[in-house]
């Protein structure tokens, strides 16, 4: 098994660039499955989850090529409605097939989704949303077969209990090729999601609201090809930036959309950190002496729970106590608090919050990845500390990091990917 070596304490300097976002990837190459032509989707990252996407829908028959990071997607000759049941609990975004089979053929059997289980992942907001557009439900223990019901598929009004990118997303998917008009209310408003009703609008589709909490789609008859750019991801960026932060250098964080890393700024600002905002571009300076800080994770434009974990290693190493609540997924500390822990960070959990008294230093630790945004969190862990840390089940992080170590090794950081 591969594992991450890191020889911590290095000062970063120079500059890293952005890749694609990966939540917006993981929804608009399922999207093209309602496009009836070529689709070339430019800035697609190079991430294990989008190789086994792509590998789904060249299955189900689309024609796939994928190089320099960018996908030319045809899946006009697609029958196929049932995606290859081996590949698709291998990420969580492909619980997209369902929305986009829906809309296209008005039916789907898809099996149940996996990808990172930091707690309990429901998709009960996707299935209300299908029923709502008339959908007859079937779910098993391994599958959930969508066909119209009684009245056939149109578009409705969903009102979604919490705030979801998936459920959001799947129902737009699902919404787009149905006659009539459907309202999302209490939709989600990452920047995913834009990215996704942008794609979609390009090829055709007539959606609006998007990025706020009323997404409204009417439903047209087809979508025809083109060409699109993903956005820049977000925690990625903001991963970067922690990273800096964390480890003290002068990085210049390259191809970022300024305004969707805010909240991100804001903490890291408050925590000491110079962050100089450019048009596509952000500085980060720190000596990595930071000050404690409150967090809370929300929705966006909250700060983001994906950027949970990286943040936590700064607060581990900022003088004084900080706080840490998460409100989206009550579990997610458990992935990565215990190896924190076994570097010397001193992290107390009490439900909802970790209070985290920070230490001068952290020390290399051996320490597993647990998830996605929990490994990344361990990579910044090991850049700050004192001595060696080896990183196992790093797996994990080239689900969502492309080219994680090339990048960190560009600005001075010595991490080598090791096959055992
Ligand atoms: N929820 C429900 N029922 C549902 C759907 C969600 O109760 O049917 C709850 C969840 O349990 C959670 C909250 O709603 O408490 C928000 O979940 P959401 O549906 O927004 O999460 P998701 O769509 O499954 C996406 C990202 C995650 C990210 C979350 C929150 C993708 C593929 N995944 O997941 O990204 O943490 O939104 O922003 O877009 C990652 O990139 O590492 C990652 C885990």
């Amino acid at each position: 098994m591969a594992k991450y070596v890191i020889n911590g304490g290095k000062y970063l300097e120079g500059a890293v660039t952005i890749s694609g976002a990966k939540n917006a990837a993981v929804a608009i190459l399922p999207a093209a499955l309602l496009v009836n032509g070529k689709c070339r989707v430019e800035n697609v990252p190079e991430i294990s989850d989008v190789r086994i996407l792509l590998e789904i829908l060249a299955d189900m028959g689309a024609e796939v090529v994928f190089e320099n990071g960018t996908v030319t997607l045809d899946c006009s000759n697609v029958t196929n409605t049932c995606p290859n049941p081996e590949l698709v609990p291998k990420l969580r975004a492909s619980y997209y097939l369902m929305g986009a089979l829906l809309s296209r053929f008005h039916k789907a059997k898809v099996a149940l989704p996996g990808g990172c289980n930091f707690a309990s992942r429901p998709i009960d907001q996707h299935i209300k949303g299908f029923v709502a557009l008339g959908a007859d439900v079937e779910e098993t223990e391994d599958y959930v077969n969508l066909t119209p019901g009684p009245e056939g598929l149109r578009g409705n009004r969903v009102s979604l209990d919490v705030e979801s990118v998936g459920a959001t997303v799947n129902i737009i998917l699902a919404a787009c090729l149905l006659p009539g008009q459907t309202i999302i209310e209490n939709a989600a408003k990452e920047p995913h999601v834009v990215d996704l009703a942008n794609f979609l609008n390009t090829m055709g589709a007539r959606i609006s609201g998007a990025g706020t909490g009323t997404v409204k789609i009417r439903g047209v008859e087809k979508l025809e090809g083109g060409s699109y750019a993903i956005i820049p991801d977000q925690i990625e960026a903001g991963t970067y930036m922690a990273a800096v932060a964390a480890a003290g250098g002068n990085v210049m964080v390259q191809n970022v959309i300024p305004k969707h890393m805010d909240c991100i700024t804001s903490k890291l600002q408050e925590m000491g950190v110079k962050v100089i905002q450019y048009d596509d571009s952000i500085r980060i300076i720190s000596d990595g002496k930071l000050r404690h800080t409150t967090v809370k994770t929300r929705p966006y434009p909250g700060f983001p729970t994906d950027m949970q974990a990286q943040i936590c290693v700064c607060m581990s190493i900022a003088e004084g106590v900080s706080r840490l609540t998460e409100s989206v997924y009550e579990t997610r500390f458990f992935g990565y608090c215990t190896e924190l822990a076994s570097m010397g960070a001193d992290i107390l959990i009490s439900g909802k919050t970790a209070i985290v008294s920070g230490k001068k230093k952290l020390n290399g630790a051996q320490i597993h990845a647990h998830d996605l945004r929990a490994g990344a969190a361990l990579v910044i862990a090991g850049l700050a500390a004192d001595g060696v840390t080896e990183i196992e089940n790093i797996h994990f992080i080239e689900r969502g990091y492309e080219r994680i170590v090339d990048k960190l090794t560009a600005i001075g950081a010595d991490i080598k990917r090791v096959d055992d």
